[in-house]
């Protein structure tokens, strides 16, 4: 195991009914940024509850960050911050608005002169004003970690920084995921198990808590799937999907071990060139990846699939190749294709994503084995229709 520090100081708020305790979560005297998407909190009614919790709080609100959230949208939140002296930043939605927050949260308090895409460039915040969330959509873990993703329209980009801060509380409330759609559960389930996979699926013997949690999660993820396809599961199966996905990337599963995350790397080009959902574009490049990289990969794809799938049958390569199909055969089961020409991607794209990483001369993955080469065979792979 490697040596590693964990720290990780969200408060989290979990169950039925906790929104209405946001005010005593809030510092006294703070004057508050809140900030939405597109609406749906208002058809959940959740808008309503944090509008109530909210009475006494000074805030102003700041809605229309949208899904990847753009750098053109995130600028002018930070200028109503700006003007109306917040000190203190609520994110109410999913990880998009999230993320946006600890972008605005970063930029706040930044020099004025700054722009923010010069943050996400660098991935050198310089400081971050207090921030929170009201998470209203389990993928992301987003509640619990300091990460954002920001996309920037112009230039069909998308990359990743670190706030210096996590958010100080987030509050989640399984109710909240009953009016999610059927492909908004399906996109952020892969997005929960792409998560587990990039910290886990590397190589055995580097931990054995940290192999057991993850594979705890991905059996969760399993049990809870066609559950959650049911027209209305009940409430514990939601508070289990929400605290899995909170768990899937809140550091607990990263202790010690190697990670890998160039399936997200892949990914995000792809969300930044054609605009699919996050989760749904892990679908189709993990299982791709793991076929490339099998070599390096072979020893715990064969952990998973007995621990996991229950693949127990033929040599290493054979139980190896079996797992991935497993694999793949759960995001399909989700509603996912995991092809590139099922989801309708132009083959141009792939070009310009191998551009992208021989330019950025990438290498990456556990062991740095992924480069432009590698990353060109896994989006052949990823092409064909089954
Ligand atoms: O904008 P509104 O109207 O709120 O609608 C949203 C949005 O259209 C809707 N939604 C959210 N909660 C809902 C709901 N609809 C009905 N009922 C609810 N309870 O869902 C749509 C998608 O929301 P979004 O926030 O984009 O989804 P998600 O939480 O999956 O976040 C995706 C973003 O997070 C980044 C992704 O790259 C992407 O930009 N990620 C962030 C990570 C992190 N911070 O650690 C890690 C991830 O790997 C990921 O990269
Ligand atoms: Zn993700």
């Amino acid at each position: 195991m490697r040596n590693f520090e964990f720290f990780n100081p969200t408060r989290l708020i979990f169950g039925r009914g906790q929104i209405a305790r946001l005010a005593d979560h809030i510092p006294a005297g703070s004057q508050v940024l809140v900030t939405f998407g597109g609406g749906s909190v208002k058809r959940n009614g959740v808008y309503d509850q944090v509008t109530a919790a909210l009475k006494d709080v000074a805030h102003v609100e700041f809605w229309g960050i949208e899904a990847n959230p753009k750098i053109e949208t995130l600028r002018k939140a930070i200028a109503l911050g700006r003007e109306k002296h917040v000190n203190f930043v609520l994110a109410v939605g999913g990880g998009s608005v999230l993320d946006g927050s600890k972008l605005i949260a970063c930029a706040l308090a930044d020099d004025p002169a700054r722009d923010p895409w010069d943050i996400v460039l660098t991935r050198q915040p310089v400081g971050c004003i207090p921030y929170a969330s009201v998470m209203t959509l389990p993928a992301t873990g987003s509640e619990m970690n300091a990460n954002s993703v920001i996309s920037c329209i112009a230039t069909q980009e998308k990359f990743a920084f670190q706030a210096p801060h996590f958010p100080t509380f987030s509050i989640l409330d399984p109710d909240c995921c009953y009016s999610l759609s059927a492909a908004q559960v399906a996109a952020s389930l892969a997005d929960i198990t792409a998560h587990t996979l990039e910290q886990y699926m590397t190589w055995p013997g580097q931990s054995r808590p940290m192999d057991r949690w993850a594979e705890g999660l991905l059996l969760t993820l399993k049990d809870i799937a066609p559950l959650l396809r049911e027209p209305k599961p009940d409430y514990d199966t939601m508070a289990d999907y929400m605290l899995t996905a909170t768990l899937g990337l809140n550091e607990m599963i990263a202790m010690g071990v190697s990670q890998d995350w160039a399936t997200h790397a892949i990914g995000h080009e792809i969300t930044a060139l054609t605009g699919i959902a996050h989760g749904a574009t892990l679908a189709i490049v993990f299982p791709a990846l793991l076929r490339v990289m099998i070599d390096d990969k072979e020893a715990k794809l064969v952990q998973m699939g007995e621990r996991v799938f229950g693949v127990t049958e033929g040599t290493p390569r054979e139980r190896a190749l079996k797992t991935i199909d497993a694999l793949e055969a759960f995001f399909a089961s989700l509603g996912l294709a995991t092809r590139l020409e099922e989801a309708k991607v132009d083959v141009s794209v792939d070009q310009t994503i191998v551009e992208r990483f021989k330019a950025r001369k990438a290498a990456i993955g556990e062991r740095g084995h992924v480069t432009w080469v590698e990353v060109e065979k896994i989006l052949a792979t990823a092409r064909p229709a089954k």
